[in-house]
């Protein structure tokens, strides 16, 4: 896999002068499948209201919408926090949105520190997610957060 560091370094090259929020979460999706190894989703949810929405993501396709406290990714929105499910099928009310998926990690995203969302990454191990890959993701989960921030709504 990948060093952070180098993963950091070129995302930071490819979303912070960006137009447009679909371009950020397509290219940053692209490149963490890229370069992360035993992953087999990667991607972005929105929210909405009371709902989080698929946006850019690599993978199978996924749940399209997800109640606020439902499942991993809307507890992450409820708790405004990550987490990291070592194994999915132990967390009481998660969605399985490809059965090939054992743990998952999700990192909440901001926009002009007001939640937008969050990046959801699901592997097919489990025990994927260590401390090391929470730290990383949080950071890159910044770098977005600051890159969609950069962004005025057009
Ligand atoms: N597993 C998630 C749903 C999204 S997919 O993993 C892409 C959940 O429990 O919220």
């Amino acid at each position: 896999m990948k060093d952070y560091n180098e993963i950091i370094s070129e995302l930071e090259a490819l979303v912070l002068d960006n137009e447009y929020d679909i371009t950020v979460l397509s290219n940053s999706s692209a490149l963490l499948n890229l370069y992360l190894d035993n992953i087999n989703w990667v991607g972005f949810y929105k929210l909405n209201g009371d709902f989080l929405y698929l946006s850019a993501f690599q993978g199978k396709p996924a749940c399209i919408k997800i109640p606020v406290g439902k499942g991993v990714c809307g507890t992450t929105i409820k708790e405004n926090k990550t987490l990291v499910v070592n194994n999915v099928h132990d967390f009481k009310g998660h969605i399985a949105c490809d059965s090939a998926s054992k743990s998952e990690i999700c990192v909440p995203i901001y926009k002009n520190n007001k939640v937008y969302g969050l990046l959801d990454i699901d592997s097919p191990i489990y025990n994927r997610f260590t401390e090391n890959d929470k730290v990383n993701l949080e950071k890159i989960a910044d770098i977005i957060s600051s890159a969609l921030s950069m962004i005025k709504d057009i």
